[in-house]
């Protein structure tokens, strides 16, 4: 049992420059199986203003660990922090674009990047403005009166995207978002997140099957073992910045962080990287 005191001393002040923090995390699913044992004694700093990959084999456990730090799941054991504090329901301080296609098909584009400000009750006039500036910024200008499946698929990333960041999330979890996307419009919008995220200093935690991908965009780069999951290689990528993602491949250094996380990420066994 954790003791509560311990908990609070653990994670007061002295820690509160780490965004995110877990600590000996444990997460179980209950199946008709029985027990489902997906993390254990999981531990991961991500630091303010880092662009952290997660790299990992299928089921290993990378959307769980999103979910756990959003708050829509819980540990079984363990704490898992945002800035210095126990994370206790839903984590507002975070956005979130999950591994699916979440725009509502019956509104606009505008009306669907609206919804997170609707919420927090932003009156309508500021509200249009600031959705109007959001999707210039992520591309999106003139798109406010389309519906979804009049965008492709690249749009409705950038849509989402924008719904994402219109309430200014100081952390931004992205679950594989470009990875249906052909190779040279995922070059395009991941060079948009690069000055995104060069322009606003947030933190990214950034889930790929895509090594390449991930050593383009982050600072770190972890790798997920099979279940129950640890981490098996925690690389910094030693590739300077500003990058332009096109040519960070090219850049020294780049094929032996390529090489050590290949051979860390474990194909085989039960489950397969597609
Ligand atoms: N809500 C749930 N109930 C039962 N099992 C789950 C649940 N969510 C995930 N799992 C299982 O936990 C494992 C890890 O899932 P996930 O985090 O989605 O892996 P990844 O994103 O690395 O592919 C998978 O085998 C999955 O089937
Ligand atoms: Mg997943």
């Amino acid at each position: 049992m954790e003791n509560p005191g311990s908990t609070r001393r653990d994670f007061g002040p002295a820690r509160a420059a780490l965004d995110i923090e877990f600590r000996k995390v444990g997460k179980v699913f209950a199946s008709r199986k029985g027990q489902f044992e997906v993390l254990r004694d999981f531990d991961l700093e991500v630091r303010k203003g880092e662009f952290l990959a997660i790299v990992g084999p299928s089921g290993s456990g990378k959307s769980t660990v999103l979910n756990l730090m959003a708050g829509l799941d819980t540990p079984t054991s363990g704490t898992v922090a945002c800035h210095g504090h126990p994370i206790t329901g839903v984590n507002s301080e975070i956005g979130y674009l999950t591994q699916h296609d979440s725009l509502m098909p019956w509104l606009t584009v505008e009306d669907n990047v609206a919804v997170p400000l609707e919420i927090r009750g932003i009156p309508k006039a500021e509200r249009r403005e600031r959705v109007r500036r959001m999707l210039a910024d992520v591309g999106l200008g003139g798109f406010e009166h389309h519906h979804p499946n009049q965008l492709s698929g690249g749009m409705r990333k950038r849509a989402m995207l924008a719904r994402t960041l219109i309430y200014d999330p100081p952390t931004l979890l992205m679950d594989e978002p470009f990875g249906p996307l052909d190779a040279q419009l995922k070059v395009v919008l991941q060079a948009d997140l690069m000055r995104l995220w060069n322009a606003t200093g947030k933190t990214v935690v950034f889930v790929t099957h895509d090594i390449v991908e991930a050593i383009t965009l982050a600072d770190r780069v972890i790798v997920l073992s099979h279940r129950p999951s640890r981490i098996k290689l925690d690389e910094a990528i030693a590739i300077g910045r500003p990058r332009e993602v096109h040519e960070a491949r090219f850049a020294p250094g780049f094929e032996d962080h390529y090489r050590r996380l290949w051979s860390a990420i474990e194909i085989g066994g039960a489950e397969k990287t597609p």
